[in-house]
């Protein structure tokens, strides 16, 4: 694994994308292995562990709740504390710059008997918790936060959290299974509720670990996790990357093998077909309870620009950084809206891709919830990636079809999600440095 500096040179690519690579571990299901495995009586073993600094976090959090983390060879064997068996810890829980990791923890943390401090970066110390706040809070949890309803997150747990029937205004996988782990301590039934569906690892996760829900998504307070054995899918959202820098460089024949594509999170699949990609699951098949397939992409010609469904946005939302770079390239005019939660991501994703894309000559116009790009030729420059990782590589892969060099700053966080990025870019034929 080697760390990501602030600055890549990338781009543009000489030779088309070829190879195969098998995609680092998705980082959603990762989280939750290692919180649900600390949870559980008995041990758990985990393949396919996603190791990047979010998940880190997570892993050094459940070790402070007195959890045990070995490696044995590909495995992780995890020594589950018990649901009750939870230690205070010594000092502040500090969650880097994953939003997962605190507002997942931060469920469990709120029915402890015991108190804690949740802390994170500069960036995850500009993120809103009063999304998990206030339904904690009418479940009877003792949360403070910092002006504006940011962390840091002092709790004073409560173990007496009585459970709640919530209509959450917002599809966000983080507020439900915030609230479904609140659940699994407090007395009576928690049922979340959300507009659209967010992802579903949790509820497709809970059953492995024994716990039955309630319903299609509900938990019985009192209910107890038991170890297990679980295989992470690899990470559709960092194959998104490789499965773009594929669809743009002329001549490019790529394979990721052991792709995730829960139908919660395959948005980028049915928006790059709508785009004229040709883009094949190939080999279906399941790890667990999640889905999974080898995708296979071809260079099939210039992109068209699509208008990316409302309904769609919850299983895409971490992939619009890399679809508002492919769209910068297609065909006419691409129109994203009802996106106004990326504003609100590790950055102001709708501002520094916007911000980015026009360093590149990009024709854009920006509104509150989305953005419409008009494609066209990507010029060389400068760009900043602003410390997100997410829109640092999406220019990274943009970089590979622009007429002359471009230099990405705001690198740093790249190894939050994606350790070996710029690796597996280069490992397929694409040009990065720096
Ligand atoms: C995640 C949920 C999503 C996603 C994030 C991971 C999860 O966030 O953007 O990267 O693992 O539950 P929201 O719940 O805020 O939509």
């Amino acid at each position: 694994m080697t760390a990501v500096g602030a600055k890549r040179v990338a781009g543009p690519a000489v030779a088309p994308l070829r190879g195969e690579r098998v995609p680092p571990g998705d980082k959603s299901i990762s989280h939750r292995a290692l919180i649900f495995s600390c949870l559980a009586e008995g041990p758990s073993r985990v393949l396919g562990l996603l190791e990047s600094a979010d998940v880190r976090a997570t892993a050094n959090a459940c070790r402070q709740l007195g959890m045990a983390v070995r490696r044995d060879g590909d495995a992780w064997l995890l020594g589950g504390v018990g649901a009750t068996g939870l230690q205070a810890p010594q000092g502040p829980l500090d969650m880097g710059n994953s939003g997962t990791a605190m507002r997942l923890l931060t469920g469990v943390l709120a029915a402890q008997p015991f108190a804690s401090e949740l802390i994170g970066d500069a960036s995850l110390s500009r993120r809103p918790m009063r999304r998990i706040v206030g339904p904690l809070t009418q479940m009877g949890a003792h949360i403070g936060t910092a002006p504006g309803g940011m962390p840091p997150l002092r709790i004073d747990g409560n173990p007496a959290l009585h459970g709640i029937d919530y209509d959450s205004p917002i599809p966000s996988a983080q507020v439900k299974s915030c609230l479904l782990l609140a659940g699994l301590y407090a007395s009576g039934n928690t049922t979340v509720r959300e507009p659209l569906k967010s992802r579903d690892h949790t509820e497709r996760m809970l059953p492995a670990y024994g716990v039955a829900l309630h319903g299609e998504c509900g938990v019985q307070g009192g209910s107890r996790l038991r170890g297990t054995e679980l295989q992470v899918p690899a990470d559709i959202s960092s194959a998104a990357f490789l499965l773009a820098a594929a669809a743009l460089v002329p001549g490019s024949d790529v394979v990721l093998r052991d792709v995730g594509v829960n139908e919660t999170r395959d948005g980028i699949v049915h928006v790059m077909q709508a785009m004229g990609a040709d883009l094949a699951l190939l080999d279906r098949r399941t790890f667990g309870g999640e889905p999974v397939a080898d995708l296979h992409i071809r260079y099939a010609g210039r992109l068209r620009g699509v208008e990316i469904p409302l309904e769609r946005i919850p299983t895409l939302i971490d992939e619009l950084p890399v679809i508002l770079a492919l769209a910068a390239t297609a065909d006419g005019i691409s129109r994203l809206r009802g996106a106004g939660e990326l504003r609100v991501k590790e950055s102001d994703r709708l501002a520094v891709m916007a911000r980015g894309l026009k360093a590149l000559g990009v024709v854009l116009e920006e509104f509150e919830d989305g953005m419409d790009v008009t494609g066209g030729a990507i010029g060389g420059g400068a760009v900043d990636g602003a410390g997100d990782h997410r829109c640092a590589m999406s220019f990274c892969v943009l970089a590979q079809v622009a007429n002359a060099g471009v230099e990405v700053s705001g690198c740093e966080n790249i190894d939050t999600s994606y350790p070996g990025f710029v690796e597996d870019l280069s490992a397929v034929g694409g040009s990065i440095r720096g």
